[in-house]
């Protein structure tokens, strides 16, 4: 490793060492090896790695930086990589960033964003390497679980700031994470266990409450099956429903909404009904329950139903054949390790087993030390549409 130089840059710090493997592998921890370390040029393209199937889109246009890929050993089954860019120009903060639903691969596209405003960014492939709504990477992996549920990403923070005050030869002033979706649920997840470790987290739309989220997907999914049947919606009458809650394309208070289902009733003769813009009785009474909360046997609360305007976001969940894959191959892969499990067999005795299994510790609900319930959750249940 060079010595350290540091040129006064006023709040900018300068670089203090190679942008080489070996100089990154001489500072790392034993079960850490470095993958690749390079520098790249002002207006560069960063090639993402073949196999980085999660986030195949190569950032270009990037500032001058020095990226960086570490391998880590999480198990002797497991292990998980993180990237950074370093950049020449440098805010002296940290800025780490999440994945969406499954997806196993290093972000370097959110990684540029950041980069961008001088961040030094890191994200972490969550110890599996997948597409968001692919999870048969977990059966029977458990230490792969672990990793995806919060390991991974509390690893790859932790050394990274290492790294980080290495390279700059000084440790960062504020670190930030920021993420969305499952990105919300790891930052989320990894300040309840470790709350030092930010100065700041942005947790969008976190999807916190894992073990309910994705078995309700299955419940979800199978209010709109089969497909033949007289109450399933086809996907080319979303729009219908979606235009009748949106009225003027906007919807500011979702809750506050006063919809009405019957006014899509269907009148007499219709052959057409998405000409004529309306639904069955049947397929209304559908609508009652995408738009109601998962009670179980009328007085469990499972989950939350989807709002009024979510109507544009239900061909992935609503859509097909059978429910999301969020939700069965987490079942399948994460929870029963039966790939045979036929999702019609789904009944509320898989919900808890999500609760009692808690696959990867990754539900995002231990919200202080005394380690409240999701119960309390139940506050997100406001809008109650009676059952037909
Ligand atoms: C993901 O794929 C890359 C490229 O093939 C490989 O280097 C990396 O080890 C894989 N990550 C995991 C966690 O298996
Ligand atoms: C399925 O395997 C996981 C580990 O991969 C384990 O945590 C879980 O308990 C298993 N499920 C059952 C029903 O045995
Ligand atoms: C609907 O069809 C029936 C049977 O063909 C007919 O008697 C009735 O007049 C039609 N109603 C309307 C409103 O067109
Ligand atoms: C029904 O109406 C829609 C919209 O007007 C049209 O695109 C579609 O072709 C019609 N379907 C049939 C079977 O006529
Ligand atoms: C569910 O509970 C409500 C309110 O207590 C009650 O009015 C309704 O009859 C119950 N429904 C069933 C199916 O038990
Ligand atoms: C509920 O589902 C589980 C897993 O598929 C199955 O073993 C059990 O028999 C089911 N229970 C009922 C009451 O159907
Ligand atoms: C899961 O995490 C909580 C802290 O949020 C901890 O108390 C608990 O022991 C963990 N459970 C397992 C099985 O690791």
């Amino acid at each position: 490793m060079r010595l350290a130089y540091l040129l006064p840059l006023g709040p900018l710090a300068a670089v203090a060492f190679d942008c080489t493997p070996t100089a990154f592998q001489s500072i790392l921890p034993q079960g850490a090896t470095v993958a690749f370390a390079y520098p790249l040029s002002e207006g560069s393209t960063f090639q993402v790695p073949v196999g980085d199937v999660a986030y195949p889109v190569s950032p270009t246009k990037l500032p001058e930086l020095c990226v960086v890929h570490i391998q880590v050993t999480s198990s002797a089954t497991s292990h998980f990589g993180f990237g950074l860019f370093l950049p020449q120009t440098w805010n002296e903060r940290f800025l780490a960033y999440g994945n969406g639903g499954f997806a196993g691969g290093i972000n370097y596209l959110d990684m540029a964003a950041g980069v961008h405003y001088g961040f030094a960014t890191m994200s972490t492939d969550t110890g599996h390497n997948s597409t968001s709504g692919d999870v048969t990477w977990a059966l029977n992996k458990p230490e792969k679980i672990v990793d995806w549920g919060y390991r991974a990403m509390h690893g790859s923070v932790d050394l990274a700031k290492q790294v980080v005050e290495a390279y700059y030869n000084c440790k960062p002033k504020y670190n930030y994470y920021s993420g969305c979706s499952t990105g919300g649920r790891q930052g989320i997840r990894d300040i309840q266990l470790y709350p030092d470790g930010f100065d700041g987290v942005l947790a969008g739309a976190p999807a916190w409450w894992t073990s309910h989220l994705q078995t309700w997907t299955v419940k979800l999914g199978l209010y709109n099956l089969p497909v033949d049947a007289p109450h399933h919606i086809p996907i080319g009458l979303f729009p219908v429903v979606g235009a009748e809650v949106l009225v003027d394309t906007i919807i500011s208070d979702p809750q506050g909404c006063d919809f009405f289902p019957e006014a899509l009733l269907c009148g007499p003769n219709v052959t057409n009904q998405t000409a004529a813009g309306c639904l069955t009785a049947a397929q209304i009474g559908t609508l009652y329950l995408i738009y109601n909360d998962y009670v179980e046997n009328n007085q469990t609360f499972v989950f939350p139903h989807l709002e009024l305007g979510s109507e544009a976001q239900w061909p992935f969940l609503l859509s097909a054949a059978e429910p999301s894959s969020y939700g069965v191959q987490y079942v399948q892969d994460m929870l029963l390790n039966d790939t045979s499990w036929n999702f019609w067999d789904y009944n509320y005795t898989i919900v808890e087993l999500a609760d009692k299994i808690q696959p990867g510790n990754a539900t995002a609900y231990d919200y202080d030390s005394r380690r409240s319930t999701p119960a309390a959750a139940s506050s997100f249940s406001t809008t109650v549409y009676p059952t037909l």
